[in-house]
């Protein structure tokens, strides 16, 4: 950063008759974090300059001149050459202030019929856009890596719960499939969101529009926006965009930490249904046997701050006056915050989970703990006539008996379980298997292997659904 005193409030100095108090300029300033949207910034400006060519505000040298200072100013901050000033404010205005260095009078004229505001709401759209692009390029990382251990897990058995007691077996793949349903609701709201923001604020000026005959549509078009916003004191006030988009990204992580708690849940000894690699892990410094798994917990933690962000956003705009307020610029930082965490807990599952070692013959064991077949002995009985709720009881009575001798229904004897029904008969241990009883879930979203296989099928070749 170079703050050199000369160049304060050169965008207004017209007005003002004493320098912005030094510490006012640094807390008003917002380019130590806006100028990430320099690329987006330069974009519009392009498109702007080449609109006041076309109604013949700017001539054809004045935009030639121009275009190529955009050039160098784009080169000269991606090489990291590029002097940002807090002086001058925002990404802006540094770049506008440069551009004039290089270029002369030219640079002058590119804020005819312009302000920052219809810029700021400019470029955040762009930025938003093409980062809702890159994220949803992740969730299908992810969601492949999903179904590829979906697919090699399809015939595991492990204990399905509710209340995180056992309540009937599933599948592993049925489980993962889960995952993978919550992530396609997440990418569709991403798009969702992209599809309402991509309309163009510019040309809306500072907030009433501007007296010069502008070319709306071909700022919009040349943008790649799919047209012109309607009002110009909406284009220029509201920042409900950025709210969806945080909104889907607190889904999203809000889903990611339910995933997250089950692998932490998992990979610990208690369960030990999975083990992370070594690599998505940590140690203790004091207590050598452990293998943490950070990755899952640092994104459940994750899900906090983008949270966090979206209240943040709410907040922020509750109860503004329209149109533009300086308020807006506190809009950055929780927003660009938020697509760092998304894009990094993305990255860091689309990695991890097609890694997961899964230990089945603990899913097994854990399986067969706590009657997780007691609804099939149910249904069985339903089948030969006895009433659900009768049924219910028959085999409450049974679990009881379980209890009391430490055994798994399957391992009750045929006398045993006939004393609570003489319906009983020797088929019965077909269902009291858990094989049996994921077996016989053979319906659309059902958790027979064969019906997680076809889930898995109609997710890679469904246009849509991956
Ligand atoms: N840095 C400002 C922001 O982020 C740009 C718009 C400033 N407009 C103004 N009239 N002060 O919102």
């Amino acid at each position: 950063m170079n703050d050199k005193k000369q160049q304060t409030n050169s965008a207004w100095g017209g007005r003002f008759s004493e320098q912005t108090d030094a510490f006012v300029e640094a807390f008003t300033a917002s380019v130590q974090f806006d100028q990430r949207m320099y690329r987006q910034d330069i974009a519009g400006s392009r498109a702007h300059a080449k609109m006041l060519n076309k109604i013949d505000i700017l001539s054809d040298e004045d935009l030639q001149r121009i275009l190529d200072g955009l050039d160098k100013v784009e080169l000269e901050i991606a090489e990291g050459r590029f002097d940002w000033s807090i002086a001058r404010e925002d990404v802006h205005m540094n770049i506008e202030a440069r551009l004039t260095e290089l270029v002369g009078d030219a640079g002058k004229r590119l804020h005819t019929g312009r302000s920052r505001n219809d810029q700021v709401a400019t470029d955040i759209r762009l930025y938003l856009r093409e980062q809702i692009d890159f994220i949803d390029m992740e969730i299908k990382r992810l969601q492949q890596g999903i179904l590829d251990v979906a697919e090699r897990e399809a015939e595991t058995i492990m204990p399905g719960f509710t209340h995180l007691q056992v309540a009937q077996p599933v599948t592993f793949g049925h489980h993962l499939m889960a995952w993978y349903e919550m992530l396609k609701r997440d990418a569709s709201r991403f798009s969702d969101c992209q599809q309402r923001m991509n309309m163009s604020p510019l040309g809306a000026a500072a907030l009433a529009g501007t007296s010069y005959p502008i070319d709306r549509e071909f700022t919009a078009s040349e943008l790649g926006f799919d047209a012109p916003t309607q009002n110009s004191l909406d284009s220029v006030s509201d920042r409900d965009f950025a709210i969806e988009f945080c909104a889907s990204a607190a889904i999203l992580l809000t889903h990611m930490s339910r995933m997250s708690e089950e692998l932490v849940l998992w990979s610990s000894a208690q369960f030990d249904f999975i083990e992370l690699p070594d690599r998505f892990c940590t140690g203790s410094s004091i207590m050598p046997q452990k293998k943490n798994p950070d990755v899952p917990e640092l994104v459940r933690g994750k899900t906090g701050r983008v949270n966090g962000h979206l209240v943040s956003l709410l907040t922020l705009m509750k109860s503004q006056p329209l149109a533009y307020n300086k308020d807006n610029q506190e809009d950055k930082e929780p927003l660009f915050d938020t697509v760092d965490t998304v894009s990094g807990c993305l990255r860091a599952f689309a990695d991890m989970i097609p890694a997961i070692i899964c230990k089945q013959d603990n899913m097994y064991k854990a399986a067969k703990q706590g009657f997780s077949t007691a609804t099939d002995l149910a249904d069985y009985l339903v089948r030969k006539n006895l009433p659900f709720r009768d049924a219910h009881e028959v085999v409450g009575s049974a679990v009881a008996m379980g209890v009391s001798t430490g055994k798994d229904l399957s391992e009750l004897t045929l006398e045993q379980l006939q004393t609570f029904s003489d319906r009983i008969e020797a088929d019965v241990f077909e269902v009291l298997t858990l094989e049996g009883s994921v077996q016989s879930r053979n319906h659309i979203g059902g958790t027979a292997p064969q019906q997680v296989r076809k889930a898995i099928a109609l997710a890679r070749k469904g246009p849509g659904n991956l």
